[in-house]
């Protein structure tokens, strides 16, 4: 299967020669143009947020707000770096089964100051009780100040179509509520409180494979809303979380197959009790085929009984999802023996099997096997579809400093997005 890369050779190799490698470029027509998909499979009134816990490097996040994306956080940290791009609250949500108690208490600060995020996803009873007693001490829902909006994560209990690894809505995985501890949980909280439930939350995994999983969540999810809306008032909002996968066009549904099963449910409710709010919160697909990860060779190895061996300078510190679950990211060689590669070569240069290997002290940390040119210490290498969960999932282990990341604009500017971290890590 050939490498598809979102930027050109010779601009991925100007990268390394300009910011040193490993680096990480990312492509702002392909941010542009995954952005472009996912309005067009979510129209509005659909809210439109990006989870940035997919790739939270500044840059990255700040186009993406400007592409009209809204936000989607887990953390102070991430909702920092929403704020640092020009996202307001208004258009962020906090949700996430890590939030401590720091969290909660900034949410409702924020609240408090007339500055709310537009809504917390809960994850638990536990979760809601903390919360609506920082909301009450804060006094939210009284006077002038009004309560904190909240949704309350689903547990939606289907069997989601991808690796065990990023299956969370199954019934046994640690996220949100079942039906019937939310449905005790809307009952006990009294309306006119400091916090206002507003709907219902869920996310079934990522990289979905296909529909199926999704389309029962979602249907539960609107099932679930509607008998909780027909006792109480102001229950409006369904979020569907995000999970919409990338590859190899015709391999994977892309986001209007998600949104055509969204809209059948739909169209069977009357329109006089559809959801007023739908959202969605896609992290990969607006980022992942964005951005490559070029690295040079360091060592080539020839094993007998095991073949050639690469070993590049990018690995598990960068890039950890091969490692963490096994997944492929295409490899392209951008030299051979330190010559340019020109773009149809790129196509035509997969003549030899190697196994790419990268560099720290660890024997899982392999991108496993792949066609390459002939290849010495010094050539590059542009490791594809780097762009989500792994700038925002690597590590300084064997102190590697963080990688610069820089952004292709569609001109052929490479512009910094974020310098290389320090070499004393921590
Ligand atoms: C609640 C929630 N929403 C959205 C996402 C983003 O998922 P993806 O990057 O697959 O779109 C995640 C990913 O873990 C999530 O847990």
């Amino acid at each position: 299967m050939q490498t598809v890369l979102p930027a050109p050779a010779d601009r991925l190799r100007a990268a390394a020669s300009r910011f040193g490698t490993p680096v990480g470029v990312t492509a702002v027509q392909a941010l542009a143009d995954a952005a472009a998909e996912l309005r067009a499979a979510f129209p509005d009134p659909w809210l439109r947020a990006y989870s940035l816990k997919a790739n939270d490097v500044p840059a990255v996040v700040e186009r993406l707000g400007a592409l009209g994306l809204d936000a989607n956080v887990v953390s102070r940290g991430e909702w920092a770096a929403a704020r640092r791009a020009g996202l307001p609250n208004a258009r962020t949500t906090l949700e996430g089964i890590g939030k401590t108690a720091g969290d909660l208490r900034a949410a409702v600060r924020a609240a408090a100051d007339g500055d709310p995020l537009r809504w917390v996803a809960v994850e638990s009873p536990e979760e809601l009780d903390a919360l609506a007693l920082l909301a009450a001490r804060a006094g939210l829902g009284h006077g002038d100040r009004p309560p904190l909006d909240v949704l309350l994560r689903l547990n939606p209990d289907v069997s989601p179509e991808t690796h065990a690894g990023l299956a969370v809505g199954h019934g046994a995985s640690k996220f949100g509520m079942t039906e019937t501890e939310l449905s005790a949980v809307v009952a006990a909280t009294p309306e006119g409180g400091p916090l206002a439930i507003r709907g219902v939350h869920l996310h079934v995994g990522s990289q979905l494979g296909a529909v199926d999983a999704w389309r029962d969540a979602v249907r539960r999810g609107l099932a679930l809303l509607a008998l909780l809306a027909a006792g109480r008032a102001g229950l409006d909002t369904l979020d569907v979380g995000g999970g919409y996968p990338v590859g190899d066009p015709g391999s994977v549904p892309p986001p209007a197959r998600f949104a055509g099963e969204a809209a059948r449910l739909l169209g069977a409710i009357p329109t006089s009790r559809l959801p007023r709010r739908l959202a969605t919160e896609p992290g990969r697909f607006l980022v992942a085929h964005a951005s490559v990860l070029v690295a040079r060779v360091l060592h080539v190895r020839e094993r007998p009984g095991w073949g050639r061996i690469v070993v590049v300078d990018a690995g598990m510190t960068e890039l950890i999802r091969p490692m963490l679950y096994g997944a492929h990211h295409g490899i392209a060689a951008l030299t051979s023996l330190g010559r340019a590669l020109d773009p149809g070569e790129l196509a035509s240069s997969g003549i030899e099997p190697a196994r790419v290997d990268g560099p720290v002290c660890e024997g899982t940390d392999t991108f496993g096997d792949h066609a390459l040119p002939p290849l010495r210490r010094g050539d590059l290498v542009a490791i594809a579809d780097a762009g989500a969960y792994g700038a925002s999932m690597a590590s300084t282990y064997n102190g590697r400093p963080a990688i610069p990341q820089v952004l292709l604009e569609p001109d052929g500017t490479l512009v910094p997005g974020r310098p290389r971290g320090r070499l004393i890590g921590r």
